[in-house]
Protein backbone atom coordinates (compact mmCIF):
# COMPACT_ATOMS: atom_id res chain seq x y z
CA UNK A 1 0.00 0.00 0.00
CA UNK A 2 1.77 3.16 -1.53
CA UNK A 3 1.74 6.48 1.39
CA UNK A 4 2.42 9.84 1.00
CA UNK A 5 5.20 10.96 3.43
CA UNK A 6 4.86 15.15 4.19
CA UNK A 7 6.86 17.31 6.23
CA UNK A 8 4.44 20.01 6.71
CA UNK A 9 4.76 24.31 7.00
CA UNK A 10 5.68 24.90 3.80
CA UNK A 11 3.53 27.89 2.69
CA UNK A 12 1.60 26.90 -0.89
CA UNK A 13 2.50 29.39 -3.37
CA UNK A 14 2.57 29.00 -7.09
CA UNK A 15 -0.11 28.32 -10.30
CA UNK A 16 -1.62 24.80 -11.59
CA UNK A 17 -3.67 24.40 -13.91
CA UNK A 18 -6.98 22.05 -12.30
CA UNK A 19 -8.00 18.32 -14.04
CA UNK A 20 -10.74 18.06 -16.29
CA UNK A 21 -14.03 16.49 -14.12
CA UNK A 22 -13.51 13.22 -12.83
CA UNK A 23 -17.46 12.89 -12.02
CA UNK A 24 -18.23 14.18 -15.51
CA UNK A 25 -15.57 12.03 -17.45
CA UNK A 26 -17.34 8.59 -15.66
CA UNK A 27 -20.89 9.09 -17.04
CA UNK A 28 -19.29 10.30 -20.26
CA UNK A 29 -17.48 8.04 -21.07
CA UNK A 30 -20.32 5.68 -20.33
CA UNK A 31 -22.22 6.98 -23.08
CA UNK A 32 -19.43 6.60 -25.89
CA UNK A 33 -21.72 2.76 -25.94
CA UNK A 34 -24.79 4.51 -26.93
CA UNK A 35 -23.85 5.48 -30.41
CA UNK A 36 -22.15 2.57 -32.19
CA UNK A 37 -19.80 4.69 -33.34
CA UNK A 38 -17.00 6.82 -32.70
CA UNK A 39 -15.87 9.60 -29.88
CA UNK A 40 -13.59 11.61 -29.24
CA UNK A 41 -12.90 13.19 -25.65
CA UNK A 42 -10.45 15.87 -24.41
CA UNK A 43 -9.59 16.60 -20.45
CA UNK A 44 -10.51 13.58 -19.31
CA UNK A 45 -8.11 13.24 -16.17
CA UNK A 46 -5.59 10.59 -16.02
CA UNK A 47 -6.67 8.83 -12.72
CA UNK A 48 -7.41 5.38 -11.30
CA UNK A 49 -11.24 5.36 -11.84
CA UNK A 50 -10.83 6.45 -15.58
CA UNK A 51 -8.59 3.96 -15.89
CA UNK A 52 -11.16 1.23 -14.36
CA UNK A 53 -13.89 2.87 -16.65
CA UNK A 54 -11.58 2.29 -19.81
CA UNK A 55 -10.83 -0.90 -18.70
CA UNK A 56 -14.40 -2.41 -18.76
CA UNK A 57 -15.32 -0.52 -21.79
CA UNK A 58 -11.86 -2.47 -23.47
CA UNK A 59 -13.50 -5.46 -22.03
CA UNK A 60 -17.37 -4.90 -23.32
CA UNK A 61 -15.24 -4.84 -26.77
CA UNK A 62 -14.51 -0.79 -27.43
CA UNK A 63 -11.25 0.02 -28.90
CA UNK A 64 -9.79 3.09 -27.05
CA UNK A 65 -6.93 4.98 -27.99
CA UNK A 66 -5.26 7.25 -24.83
CA UNK A 67 -3.39 10.03 -25.65
CA UNK A 68 -2.69 11.79 -22.56
CA UNK A 69 -5.81 13.32 -21.44
CA UNK A 70 -7.15 12.45 -24.59
CA UNK A 71 -9.11 9.59 -25.79
CA UNK A 72 -10.51 8.08 -28.96
CA UNK A 73 -13.23 5.09 -28.38
CA UNK A 74 -15.12 3.17 -30.60
CA UNK A 75 -17.72 1.36 -29.77
CA UNK A 76 -18.82 -0.73 -32.59
CA UNK A 77 -17.88 -3.63 -31.62
CA UNK A 78 -19.41 -3.83 -28.24
CA UNK A 79 -20.90 -6.89 -28.01
CA UNK A 80 -22.04 -7.76 -24.75
CA UNK A 81 -24.17 -6.13 -22.00
CA UNK A 82 -22.29 -8.27 -19.11
CA UNK A 83 -20.37 -5.79 -16.89
CA UNK A 84 -17.10 -8.39 -15.86
CA UNK A 85 -17.53 -8.31 -12.10
CA UNK A 86 -14.06 -7.39 -10.48
CA UNK A 87 -14.02 -4.63 -12.18
CA UNK A 88 -17.51 -3.39 -10.99
CA UNK A 89 -16.24 -4.08 -7.65
CA UNK A 90 -13.60 -1.71 -8.20
CA UNK A 91 -15.65 1.45 -8.98
CA UNK A 92 -19.20 2.15 -7.57
CA UNK A 93 -19.57 4.62 -10.39
CA UNK A 94 -19.68 2.00 -12.96
CA UNK A 95 -23.31 1.63 -12.04
CA UNK A 96 -23.97 4.03 -15.19
CA UNK A 97 -22.56 1.09 -17.33
CA UNK A 98 -26.66 0.17 -17.13
CA UNK A 99 -28.32 2.73 -18.67
CA UNK A 100 -26.47 2.83 -21.75
CA UNK A 101 -26.13 -0.98 -22.13
CA UNK A 102 -29.95 -1.03 -21.68
CA UNK A 103 -30.56 1.62 -24.44
CA UNK A 104 -28.40 0.06 -26.82
CA UNK A 105 -29.18 -3.60 -25.97
CA UNK A 106 -32.25 -4.05 -24.19
CA UNK A 107 -30.62 -6.01 -20.85
CA UNK A 108 -27.72 -5.80 -18.67
CA UNK A 109 -26.23 -7.83 -16.06
CA UNK A 110 -23.99 -6.46 -13.39
CA UNK A 111 -23.04 -6.92 -9.79
CA UNK A 112 -23.72 -4.59 -7.32
CA UNK A 113 -20.98 -1.89 -7.25
CA UNK A 114 -18.04 -1.26 -5.23
CA UNK A 115 -16.27 2.20 -4.37
CA UNK A 116 -15.29 4.13 -1.78
CA UNK A 117 -16.61 3.23 1.88
CA UNK A 118 -18.92 5.97 2.73
CA UNK A 119 -21.62 5.15 4.53
CA UNK A 120 -24.46 2.50 2.88
CA UNK A 121 -25.04 3.79 -0.93
CA UNK A 122 -28.23 1.94 -2.14
CA UNK A 123 -29.25 1.96 -5.98
CA UNK A 124 -32.94 1.93 -5.10
CA UNK A 125 -33.66 4.95 -6.68
CA UNK A 126 -31.78 3.97 -10.48
CA UNK A 127 -33.42 0.81 -10.04
CA UNK A 128 -36.89 2.17 -9.36
CA UNK A 129 -36.02 4.40 -12.45
CA UNK A 130 -35.33 1.82 -14.60
CA UNK A 131 -38.22 -0.32 -14.03
CA UNK A 132 -40.31 3.02 -14.55
CA UNK A 133 -39.07 2.69 -18.40
CA UNK A 134 -40.18 -0.62 -18.34
CA UNK A 135 -37.30 -2.67 -17.32
CA UNK A 136 -37.71 -6.09 -15.88
CA UNK A 137 -35.20 -6.71 -12.91
CA UNK A 138 -34.46 -9.97 -10.87
CA UNK A 139 -31.26 -10.00 -8.73
CA UNK A 140 -29.73 -12.91 -7.18
CA UNK A 141 -26.23 -13.81 -5.49
CA UNK A 142 -25.83 -9.98 -5.92
CA UNK A 143 -26.12 -9.63 -9.68
CA UNK A 144 -28.53 -7.55 -11.50
CA UNK A 145 -30.55 -8.91 -14.61
CA UNK A 146 -32.47 -6.55 -16.27
CA UNK A 147 -34.22 -7.04 -19.32
CA UNK A 148 -36.61 -4.70 -21.47
CA UNK A 149 -36.30 -5.13 -24.85
CA UNK A 150 -37.60 -1.67 -25.84
CA UNK A 151 -37.09 0.83 -23.22
CA UNK A 152 -40.74 2.66 -23.05
CA UNK A 153 -40.49 6.59 -21.55
CA UNK A 154 -42.03 7.67 -18.75
CA UNK A 155 -42.56 10.22 -15.92
CA UNK A 156 -40.22 9.59 -12.76
CA UNK A 157 -40.10 11.34 -9.96
CA UNK A 158 -36.87 10.80 -7.60
CA UNK A 159 -37.32 10.70 -4.13
CA UNK A 160 -34.01 12.53 -3.50
CA UNK A 161 -31.81 14.13 -6.38
CA UNK A 162 -29.10 11.51 -6.70
CA UNK A 163 -26.05 12.44 -9.18
CA UNK A 164 -25.68 8.74 -10.05
CA UNK A 165 -29.51 8.09 -10.61
CA UNK A 166 -30.20 11.29 -13.01
CA UNK A 167 -27.35 10.26 -15.19
CA UNK A 168 -28.33 6.55 -15.28
CA UNK A 169 -31.98 7.29 -16.26
CA UNK A 170 -30.85 10.11 -19.36
CA UNK A 171 -28.26 7.48 -20.62
CA UNK A 172 -30.96 4.76 -20.78
CA UNK A 173 -34.01 7.81 -21.75
CA UNK A 174 -32.14 8.94 -24.91
CA UNK A 175 -33.04 5.08 -26.55
CA UNK A 176 -36.58 4.99 -25.03
CA UNK A 177 -39.04 5.15 -27.09
CA UNK A 178 -41.49 8.69 -26.60
CA UNK A 179 -40.56 11.27 -23.53
CA UNK A 180 -38.87 10.91 -20.19
CA UNK A 181 -39.46 12.92 -17.98
CA UNK A 182 -36.94 12.90 -14.60
CA UNK A 183 -38.46 15.64 -11.45
CA UNK A 184 -36.10 16.08 -8.82
CA UNK A 185 -33.59 15.56 -10.79
CA UNK A 186 -29.81 16.28 -9.58
CA UNK A 187 -28.90 19.71 -10.78
CA UNK A 188 -25.34 18.85 -10.98
CA UNK A 189 -22.69 20.53 -13.42
CA UNK A 190 -21.64 16.83 -14.41
CA UNK A 191 -25.20 16.43 -15.09
CA UNK A 192 -24.84 19.26 -17.68
CA UNK A 193 -21.88 17.85 -19.30
CA UNK A 194 -23.73 14.79 -20.40
CA UNK A 195 -26.27 16.32 -21.41
CA UNK A 196 -24.23 18.29 -23.47
CA UNK A 197 -22.41 15.30 -24.58
CA UNK A 198 -25.46 13.48 -25.16
CA UNK A 199 -26.82 16.22 -27.93
CA UNK A 200 -23.39 16.54 -29.52
CA UNK A 201 -24.19 12.97 -30.16
CA UNK A 202 -27.51 13.28 -31.69
CA UNK A 203 -29.66 12.80 -28.30
CA UNK A 204 -32.62 15.05 -27.19
CA UNK A 205 -32.11 16.12 -23.67
CA UNK A 206 -33.02 19.61 -22.20
CA UNK A 207 -32.97 20.86 -19.08
CA UNK A 208 -29.90 19.78 -17.24
CA UNK A 209 -29.36 22.25 -14.25
CA UNK A 210 -32.57 22.38 -13.58
CA UNK A 211 -34.91 20.33 -11.39
CA UNK A 212 -36.65 18.57 -14.32
CA UNK A 213 -35.00 16.80 -17.61
CA UNK A 214 -36.80 16.25 -20.32
CA UNK A 215 -35.32 13.87 -22.98
CA UNK A 216 -37.63 13.08 -26.25
CA UNK A 217 -36.23 9.45 -26.95
CA UNK A 218 -34.43 8.40 -30.02
CA UNK A 219 -32.92 5.42 -31.87
CA UNK A 220 -29.50 4.43 -32.66
CA UNK A 221 -29.64 5.08 -36.08
CA UNK A 222 -30.24 8.67 -35.65
CA UNK A 223 -26.65 8.64 -33.67
CA UNK A 224 -23.52 10.23 -34.89
CA UNK A 225 -19.94 9.81 -34.08
CA UNK A 226 -18.66 12.98 -31.22
CA UNK A 227 -15.63 14.22 -33.42
CA UNK A 228 -14.68 16.61 -30.22
CA UNK A 229 -15.86 17.02 -26.99
CA UNK A 230 -13.86 18.88 -24.12
CA UNK A 231 -15.03 17.59 -20.33
CA UNK A 232 -15.82 20.55 -17.66
CA UNK A 233 -12.74 21.39 -14.54
CA UNK A 234 -13.17 19.56 -11.79
CA UNK A 235 -14.68 21.80 -9.02
CA UNK A 236 -13.56 19.42 -6.36
CA UNK A 237 -10.02 19.03 -7.37
CA UNK A 238 -9.90 22.67 -7.73
CA UNK A 239 -11.66 23.44 -4.19
CA UNK A 240 -9.17 21.04 -2.74
CA UNK A 241 -6.32 23.04 -3.52
CA UNK A 242 -7.40 26.23 -2.64
CA UNK A 243 -8.22 24.47 0.90
CA UNK A 244 -5.08 23.21 0.78
CA UNK A 245 -3.53 27.03 0.15
CA UNK A 246 -6.25 27.74 2.97
CA UNK A 247 -4.48 25.37 5.59
CA UNK A 248 -0.60 26.65 4.92
CA UNK A 249 -1.91 29.88 5.00
CA UNK A 250 -0.34 30.63 1.60
CA UNK A 251 -1.28 31.85 -2.15
CA UNK A 252 -1.73 30.22 -4.92
CA UNK A 253 -3.45 30.37 -8.52
CA UNK A 254 -5.62 27.97 -10.24
CA UNK A 255 -6.24 27.70 -14.44
CA UNK A 256 -9.20 26.25 -15.94
CA UNK A 257 -12.00 26.50 -13.38
CA UNK A 258 -15.52 27.64 -14.18
CA UNK A 259 -16.11 30.37 -11.48
CA UNK A 260 -20.01 29.63 -11.12
CA UNK A 261 -18.92 26.11 -10.30
CA UNK A 262 -16.86 26.75 -7.45
CA UNK A 263 -19.04 29.22 -6.31
CA UNK A 264 -20.33 26.99 -3.14
CA UNK A 265 -16.96 26.71 -1.94
CA UNK A 266 -15.64 30.43 -2.49
CA UNK A 267 -18.19 31.73 -0.41
CA UNK A 268 -17.58 29.76 2.78
CA UNK A 269 -14.02 30.23 1.97
CA UNK A 270 -14.39 34.12 1.99
CA UNK A 271 -16.41 33.63 5.14
CA UNK A 272 -13.55 32.46 6.70
CA UNK A 273 -11.49 35.28 5.85
CA UNK A 274 -9.62 33.95 3.03
CA UNK A 275 -9.03 36.14 -0.06
CA UNK A 276 -10.05 35.55 -2.84
CA UNK A 277 -9.91 37.36 -6.75
CA UNK A 278 -11.55 35.86 -9.75
CA UNK A 279 -11.13 36.28 -13.23
CA UNK A 280 -11.83 34.22 -16.57
CA UNK A 281 -11.29 31.05 -15.87
CA UNK A 282 -8.64 31.73 -12.91
CA UNK A 283 -8.74 32.21 -9.27
CA UNK A 284 -6.67 33.13 -6.93
CA UNK A 285 -6.32 32.73 -2.48
CA UNK A 286 -4.53 34.02 -0.47
CA UNK A 287 -4.76 34.58 3.71
CA UNK A 288 -3.50 37.92 4.94
CA UNK A 289 -5.08 38.13 8.32
CA UNK A 290 -6.39 35.10 11.14
CA UNK A 291 -8.93 33.03 9.47
CA UNK A 292 -12.25 32.75 11.07
CA UNK A 293 -14.42 29.60 11.86
CA UNK A 294 -17.33 28.50 10.44
CA UNK A 295 -20.70 28.06 12.71
CA UNK A 296 -22.49 26.11 10.03
CA UNK A 297 -21.20 24.21 7.49
CA UNK A 298 -24.20 22.56 5.81
CA UNK A 299 -23.28 19.76 2.70
CA UNK A 300 -26.07 20.00 0.56
CA UNK A 301 -26.72 18.74 -3.35
CA UNK A 302 -25.76 21.54 -5.91
CA UNK A 303 -26.00 24.54 -5.93
CA UNK A 304 -25.47 23.73 -2.01
CA UNK A 305 -21.79 23.00 -0.25
CA UNK A 306 -20.76 19.90 -1.64
CA UNK A 307 -20.34 16.80 -0.10
CA UNK A 308 -16.99 16.09 -1.70
CA UNK A 309 -15.57 19.37 -0.17
CA UNK A 310 -16.85 18.40 3.61
CA UNK A 311 -13.13 16.54 4.93
CA UNK A 312 -10.98 18.83 2.99
CA UNK A 313 -12.68 21.73 5.12
CA UNK A 314 -13.12 19.91 8.03
CA UNK A 315 -9.10 19.76 7.89
CA UNK A 316 -8.95 23.60 6.93
CA UNK A 317 -10.91 24.34 10.00
CA UNK A 318 -9.07 21.91 12.47
CA UNK A 319 -6.50 24.73 12.28
CA UNK A 320 -8.92 27.60 12.24
CA UNK A 321 -9.36 28.85 16.17
CA UNK A 322 -13.18 29.28 17.16
CA UNK A 323 -15.60 26.75 16.86
CA UNK A 324 -16.85 25.07 13.89
CA UNK A 325 -19.98 23.00 12.67
CA UNK A 326 -20.36 21.06 10.23
CA UNK A 327 -23.38 18.84 9.14
CA UNK A 328 -23.72 16.22 6.88
CA UNK A 329 -26.88 16.06 4.85
CA UNK A 330 -26.09 13.69 1.57
CA UNK A 331 -24.42 10.97 2.95
CA UNK A 332 -24.42 9.01 6.10
CA UNK A 333 -21.57 8.21 8.13
CA UNK A 334 -19.02 10.16 6.34
CA UNK A 335 -16.70 11.19 9.07
CA UNK A 336 -14.25 8.77 9.23
CA UNK A 337 -11.65 11.06 8.61
CA UNK A 338 -12.26 12.34 12.13
CA UNK A 339 -10.42 10.07 13.72
CA UNK A 340 -7.30 10.25 11.54
CA UNK A 341 -7.30 14.15 11.89
CA UNK A 342 -7.71 13.20 16.06
CA UNK A 343 -4.24 11.25 15.77
CA UNK A 344 -3.20 14.82 14.34
CA UNK A 345 -4.33 16.57 17.37
CA UNK A 346 -7.32 17.79 15.86
CA UNK A 347 -10.35 18.24 18.63
CA UNK A 348 -13.47 17.16 16.64
CA UNK A 349 -16.59 15.82 18.06
CA UNK A 350 -18.95 13.50 16.16
CA UNK A 351 -22.79 13.93 17.21
CA UNK A 352 -24.46 11.39 14.61
CA UNK A 353 -24.48 13.72 11.50
CA UNK A 354 -22.84 17.05 13.03
CA UNK A 355 -19.14 17.37 12.93
CA UNK A 356 -18.04 20.05 16.09
CA UNK A 357 -14.57 20.94 15.38
CA UNK A 358 -12.47 22.97 18.43
CA UNK A 359 -9.78 24.84 15.52
CA UNK A 360 -5.93 24.51 17.49
CA UNK A 361 -2.95 26.64 16.59
CA UNK A 362 -0.98 23.59 14.99
CA UNK A 363 -1.74 20.75 13.85
CA UNK A 364 0.77 17.78 15.15
CA UNK A 365 2.38 15.07 12.13
CA UNK A 366 1.24 11.31 12.54
CA UNK A 367 0.59 8.53 10.81
CA UNK A 368 -2.77 8.05 9.39
CA UNK A 369 -4.73 6.18 6.84
CA UNK A 370 -6.76 7.30 3.72
CA UNK A 371 -10.29 5.18 4.11
CA UNK A 372 -12.07 6.69 0.60
CA UNK A 373 -10.90 9.31 -1.90
CA UNK A 374 -12.08 12.71 -0.14
CA UNK A 375 -10.79 11.92 3.30
CA UNK A 376 -7.66 10.80 2.07
CA UNK A 377 -7.31 14.60 0.42
CA UNK A 378 -7.90 16.10 3.43
CA UNK A 379 -5.39 13.86 5.89
CA UNK A 380 -2.65 15.56 3.01
CA UNK A 381 -3.82 18.72 3.73
CA UNK A 382 -3.89 18.14 7.55
CA UNK A 383 -0.35 16.91 6.67
CA UNK A 384 0.48 19.74 4.73
CA UNK A 385 -0.38 22.62 7.58
CA UNK A 386 0.80 20.11 10.92
CA UNK A 387 4.20 20.31 12.29
CA UNK A 388 6.41 17.90 11.47
CA UNK A 389 6.18 14.36 9.26
CA UNK A 390 3.02 12.52 8.12
CA UNK A 391 2.93 9.85 6.43
CA UNK A 392 -1.05 8.73 4.85
CA UNK A 393 -1.19 5.72 4.18
CA UNK A 394 -3.35 4.18 1.31
CA UNK A 395 -2.40 6.69 -1.74
CA UNK A 396 -4.68 4.17 -4.05
CA UNK A 397 -7.81 5.67 -3.21
CA UNK A 398 -6.14 9.23 -3.53
CA UNK A 399 -5.32 8.48 -7.02
CA UNK A 400 -8.92 7.48 -7.96
CA UNK A 401 -9.74 11.07 -8.35
CA UNK A 402 -6.88 13.27 -8.44
CA UNK A 403 -4.68 13.71 -11.51
CA UNK A 404 -0.97 14.16 -10.12
CA UNK A 405 -1.76 15.14 -6.71
CA UNK A 406 1.79 14.80 -5.16
CA UNK A 407 3.61 16.47 -8.42
CA UNK A 408 0.62 19.40 -8.60
CA UNK A 409 1.32 20.12 -4.60
CA UNK A 410 5.09 19.86 -5.30
CA UNK A 411 4.89 22.14 -7.78
CA UNK A 412 2.88 24.71 -5.21
CA UNK A 413 6.11 23.97 -3.37
CA UNK A 414 4.59 21.35 -0.76
CA UNK A 415 7.07 18.86 0.58
CA UNK A 416 5.32 15.21 -0.05
CA UNK A 417 6.80 12.21 -1.73
CA UNK A 418 4.94 8.97 -2.53
CA UNK A 419 6.34 5.73 -1.22
CA UNK A 420 5.51 2.06 -1.79
C1 LIG B 1 -21.95 11.32 -6.92
C2 LIG B 1 -20.48 11.62 -7.01
C3 LIG B 1 -19.88 11.73 -5.61
C4 LIG B 1 -20.66 12.74 -4.77
C5 LIG B 1 -22.16 12.45 -4.82
C6 LIG B 1 -23.00 13.52 -4.14
C7 LIG B 1 -19.84 10.56 -9.06
C8 LIG B 1 -19.06 9.49 -9.74
N1 LIG B 1 -19.82 10.56 -7.73
O1 LIG B 1 -22.08 10.05 -6.27
O2 LIG B 1 -18.53 12.16 -5.76
O3 LIG B 1 -20.24 12.67 -3.44
O4 LIG B 1 -22.61 12.34 -6.17
O5 LIG B 1 -22.74 14.74 -4.69
O6 LIG B 1 -20.41 11.42 -9.71
N2 LIG B 1 -29.01 7.36 -2.78
C9 LIG B 1 -30.04 6.50 -2.49
N3 LIG B 1 -30.47 5.66 -3.46
C10 LIG B 1 -29.92 5.65 -4.72
C11 LIG B 1 -28.87 6.56 -5.00
C12 LIG B 1 -28.44 7.41 -4.01
O7 LIG B 1 -30.55 6.48 -1.38
O8 LIG B 1 -30.37 4.87 -5.57
C13 LIG B 1 -28.52 8.27 -1.71
C14 LIG B 1 -27.06 7.99 -1.35
O9 LIG B 1 -26.97 6.93 -0.43
C15 LIG B 1 -26.63 9.31 -0.79
C16 LIG B 1 -27.43 10.32 -1.64
O10 LIG B 1 -28.50 9.59 -2.21
O11 LIG B 1 -27.05 9.42 0.54
C17 LIG B 1 -26.60 10.97 -2.74
O12 LIG B 1 -26.08 9.99 -3.60
P1 LIG B 1 -25.82 10.26 -5.14
O13 LIG B 1 -26.16 11.65 -5.49
O14 LIG B 1 -26.48 9.16 -5.90
O15 LIG B 1 -24.27 10.06 -5.23
P2 LIG B 1 -23.44 9.28 -6.31
O16 LIG B 1 -24.07 9.46 -7.65
O17 LIG B 1 -23.17 7.91 -5.82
Amino acid sequence: MGAYVITGGSKLSGKIRVQGSKNASLPILAATILNCQKSRVKNVPEIKDVQVMISILTMLGADITQNGNELTIDTSAVNTWEVPEQLMRKMRSSIVLMGPLLGRFGRVKVSYPGGCEIGPRPIDLHLKGFAALGVKMSESHGFIYAEAGKLKGANIHLDFPSVGATENLMLAAVLAEGRTIIRNAAKEPEIVDLQNFLNKMGCRVKGAGTDTIKIEGCSIADLKPVEDYTVIPDRIAAGTYLVAAAATRGNIVLENVILEHIEPILAKLREMGCRIKTEDDRVELWVETPLRALDSLRTLPYPGFPTDMQAPMMALLATVEGTSIITETVFENRFKHAEELRRMGANIKINGNTAIIKGIKRLTGAVVEAKDLRAGAALVIAGLAADGKTIVEGTSYIERGYEWFDRNLQALGAKIEKTN
